[in-house]
């Protein structure tokens, strides 16, 4: 059981990548690592704040919720990784940065049914897990969904998130992020 603090969460997240990082990232040509660093790169290049930065990162942390002890897994969020990893988060991060991760499954249910060009853009995978997400949104999830404080913020991630599915794109490494992390940290923490 590994309990996390404010001062250990990032070398934590460091570490499950380093170890972890290299799995395959279901049915798409890039690693886990790639998908979510190229995701950080994208919006660092769009100048996004450093709270977006770390959302793009850590949006699929949930895949690894094993690695955060047993706790999570009897909370029954291991089916569901974007609760599991806004669950994880929760405790160090910004609610900008947990509700972008929770909301990162629902905001391309959202952009498929408000953005005609969006659905094209979905690789063959994210078309298929698609189906088993609940398909594009209905307008009652919509409006729903639009109610979410962080809504606006969950929709930029999400276009990142599906543009970092390169093989070929140069990616940085997690050492990289990691300044900026224990920044948003201790912004966090300091309240
Ligand atoms: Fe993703």
């Amino acid at each position: 059981m590994v309990t996390a603090t404010t001062d250990t969460i990032v070398g934590l997240i460091a570490d499950i990548l380093t170890r972890r990082g290299s799995d395959s990232y279901l049915g798409e040509a890039v690693t886990m690592q790639q998908h979510m660093l190229q995701a950080a790169a994208q919006a660092q290049r769009e100048g996004a704040p450093e709270e977006l930065v770390a959302a793009a990162l850590l949006h699929d942390i949930g895949h690894y919720t094993g690695e955060f002890g047993e706790d999570y897994i009897e909370q029954g969020t291991d089916n569901f990784h974007e609760d599991a990893g806004a669950a994880l988060l929760a405790p160090f991060f910004p609610p900008v940065v947990v509700e972008c991760v929770r909301l990162h499954v629902a905001a391309k249910r959202y952009l498929c049914a408000t953005d005609p060009t969006y659905f094209g853009k979905l690789t063959p995978a994210s078309v298929a897990t698609l189906a088993m997400q609940g398909g594009p949104m209905a307008p009652d999830e919509v409006a729903e969904f639009r109610r979410n404080p962080f809504f606006r913020e969950a929709v930029r991630a999400r276009i990142w998130d599906e543009c970092a599915k390169d093989p070929d794109a140069i990616t940085p490494s997690f050492a990289d992020f990691a300044p900026l992390l224990q920044r948003v940290v201790a912004r966090h923490a300091a309240g």
